[in-house]
């Protein structure tokens, strides 16, 4: 099959959230902080209603109704979260709930975990599938989904949560390209989660920037080798329409695309580079390993990359900006946000280059193509747009209330049997919610 790719797309996010001013007047941090300092407006979170599952089934039922797809036209299905309830049971296997009422049990794939990667896997795993001889003709499903929580302190108002789901078939408006994308997997302890117990991850702020900066560098080093040696020709951030991250704050997206610039510049022959790249002939030796946090080359690199930011990425960070880090399905986030900023017939054509990250860790590079067929890039786009006006219908919960919320689902993270007690009143219709965990601790579900 050609041109496999996203033939659909849907996006959920919780129904209310905390506004991050009123949150750093709450925490008692310098004003700004997370709204200047991260670059994050407003973040979801969940009540005690909703888990992984919930929202799994929330995101993926609503993109079967709303494209008229029936479960029998799936012939895969995969999921990639960090937010792990049964350990040895996958999250997919609760979303056959929604499958088999219509007698669908023959469908390949389960979970695929590794930080905020899982939903990249999930991804790759279904596009191989299309392209391999075990391709049925049917659709693969992939769903990624989270909730994002920390333990009060400076990586709080990182949160977020979320679920994503992608159709993916031939003869797609959104085609993934062959042959060209890029991995670069390291051992790390930046972010992880070895208290089951517990929501919250341990992690290491600085070390886990570290880690996401090195990935860019190196997943864009091979990525334009690739094209190099399978296209004959040599990439820079000129050649693509829009520049994509996962996103765990504004900020570090910006500093992101200010680092492909970077590589750009050391990458380019030293005798073209003043005149490519005028005024920054300071930096002719800087080393990529040296300078993650090297204030001078940051600043330079930032402002020179400014613009290119305002045109390719700041316009995708609009989600992200509102929900929070989603983790899993984060920079699928930003591939919606990107789609409706954007006129449609501008993006036809073009590439949008798309960076996944997962701590611990594991990262790639890939691009997309947008094809020339507007008609059903536009019906994946107004669908994402009225998801957006959904947005400002959420709720907002005074901060110290959103602190009740994540406290109590700590409380209860464990125990069984559980009645949930979080408000549903709210919720948007089509929303699933918990409705008991049994002794047993089995989950049970209905449906706003
Ligand atoms: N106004 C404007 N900016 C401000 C203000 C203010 N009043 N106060 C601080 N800032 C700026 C700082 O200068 C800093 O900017 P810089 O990055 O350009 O230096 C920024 O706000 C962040 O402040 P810091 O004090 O440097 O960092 P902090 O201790 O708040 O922690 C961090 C930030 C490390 C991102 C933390 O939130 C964290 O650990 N988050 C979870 C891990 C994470 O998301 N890692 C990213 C990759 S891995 C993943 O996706 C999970």
């Amino acid at each position: 099959p050609e041109n496999v790719g996203i033939l659909a797309m849907e996006l959920i996010f919780p129904a209310q959230y905390v506004d991050q001013t009123e949150l750093e007047t709450f925490d008692g941090v310098a004003p700004g902080k997370y709204t200047m300092g991260l670059g994050q407006q407003k973040m979801g979170f969940c009540n005690d209603r909703e888990d992984v599952h919930s929202l799994c089934l929330t995101v993926v039922q609503k993109l079967l109704e709303k494209n008229n797809i029936r479960h029998e036209e799936i012939g895969r299905l995969e999921v990639g979260t960090e937010t792990i309830l049964d350990k040895s049971k996958s999250v997919k296997s609760v979303l056959m709930q929604l499958f088999e009422p219509h007698g669908v049990t023959d469908l390949e794939g389960v979970d695929s975990t590794n930080a905020c990667y899982g939903g990249t896997a999930a991804l790759f795993n279904s596009i191989a599938w299309v392209e391999s001889s075990n391709w049925n003709g049917r659709y693969a499903l992939a769903v990624a989904a989270d909730i994002a929580v920390y333990a009060k302190g400076p990586a709080r108002p990182t949160g977020g949560a979320g679920a994503v789901a992608m159709l993916i078939g031939p003869n797609a408006p959104l085609v993934f390209d062959r042959g060209i994308r890029s991995t670069y997997v390291k051992h790390a302890y930046d972010f992880y989660k070895p208290d089951l117990s517990s929501e919250f991850p341990a992690f290491d702020g600085k070390l886990s920037v570290q880690c996401y900066l090195s990935a860019v560098d190196n997943c864009y080093q091979s990525y334009r080798k690739n094209v190099a040696k399978r296209l004959g020709k040599n990439v820079d951030l000129n050649d693509f329409h829009a520049v994509i991250f996962h996103s765990p704050y504004g900020k570090l997206v910006q500093k992101s695309l200010a680092r492909l610039d970077l590589n750009d510049y050391l990458l380019t022959p030293k005798e073209l580079r003043s005149q490519k790249f005028p005024g920054l002939e300071q930096f002719t030796n800087v080393k990529l390993e040296d300078s993650y946090f090297d204030r001078d080359v940051e600043k330079a690199f930032l402002t020179h990359s400014q613009e290119t930011f305002v045109a390719k990425t700041k316009p995708s960070l609009f989600m992200s900006s509102q929900i929070g880090n989603m983790y899993t399905p984060s920079v699928y986030g930003c591939l919606a946000s990107l789609l409706i900023s954007k006129n449609i017939s501008e993006l036809a054509g073009h590439k949008i280059l798309a960076f996944s990250y997962g701590s611990g860790f594991v990262s790639s590079m890939f691009s997309i193509t947008v094809g020339k067929d507007t008609e059903s890039l536009q019906k994946i786009a107004a669908n994402l747009s009225q998801i957006k006006c959904l947005l400002n219908s959420r709720q907002k919960v005074q901060p110290h209330k959103f602190e009740a919320a994540l406290e109590l689902k700590q409380e209860i993270a464990h125990k069984a049997p559980y009645t949930p007690v979080g408000c549903i009143e709210h919720f948007f219709p089509g929303t699933y919610y918990l409705t008991k965990i049994d002794e047993k601790r089995r989950r049970f579900y209905e449906r706003v």
